[in-house]
């Protein structure tokens, strides 16, 4: 399967991401893991995005695009793949449309997960990454609404949109994804 999890900051995409990935076998393409693993290996990649991730902004497309279009040639993304925090723009949502259909693996589902600004605060307050100082969060949630929020629509159109509710426990946000996805899947998803 080919998923997109879509949610502001601190919604628990990672978290929720690994739990996916183990249930469905395909590999975890999180955009923020692989350009926190550039920047900290100071690839020229991990370089030119350091400023815009530690001020909260989305690093230029083309940065994002080219990461993501290699990871996409390796041989584990032929059983699928589980796009975390990527794509985060409708230019972006274009791109990976094109390269999917170039290869005739669409996407099957997007999930959304839905949580208030004022939880998100709270989590991220206690968990201490380099770019959860106050002010960058602030700015990271004013970059979801204004940059990513569009994107709800690109992917409501297309009819492929689950929106969950990313409050409660990690094990009850796990419950509400495994059945967004049986609803929307494809036949033998939900076995
Ligand atoms: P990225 O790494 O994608 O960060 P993000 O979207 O800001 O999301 P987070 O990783 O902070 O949160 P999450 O939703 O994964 O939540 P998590 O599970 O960790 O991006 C970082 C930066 O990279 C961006 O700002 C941008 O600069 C750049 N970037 C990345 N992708 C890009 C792209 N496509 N284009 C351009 N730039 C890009 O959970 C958060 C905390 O909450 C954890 O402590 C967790 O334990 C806790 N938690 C999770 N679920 C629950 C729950 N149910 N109850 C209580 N606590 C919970």
């Amino acid at each position: 399967m080919r998923i997109v999890f879509i949610g502001p900051p601190g919604a628990g995409k990672g978290t929720q991401s690994e739990r996916l990935v183990a249930l469905l076998g395909i590999p975890h393409l999180s955009t923020g893991n692989m350009l926190r693993e550039a920047r900290d290996r100071q690839t020229a990649v991990g370089r030119a995005a350091e400023e815009y991730m530690q001020a909260g902004k989305l690093v230029p497309d083309e940065i994002v695009l080219e990461l993501v279009s290699q990871r996409l040639t390796k041989p584990d993304c032929a059983a699928g793949a589980l796009f975390d925090g990527f794509p985060r723009n409708v230019a972006q949502a274009e791109a990976l449309d094109a390269l999917l259909d170039a290869a005739g693996t669409p996407l099957e589902v997007v999930l959304e997960l839905k949580v208030d600004d004022e939880v998100v605060k709270r989590r991220l307050n206690g968990r201490g990454r380099s770019d959860d100082e106050s002010n960058v969060i602030a700015e990271r949630l004013r970059t979801y609404w204004n940059q990513t929020q569009p994107l709800l629509d690109y992917y409501r159109r297309h009819s492929l949109l689950q929106t969950i509710d990313g409050q409660g426990t990690v094990d009850e946000v796990f419950a509400r994804i495994q059945s967004a996805i049986r609803r929307q899947g494809p036949p033998g998803s939900d076995d």
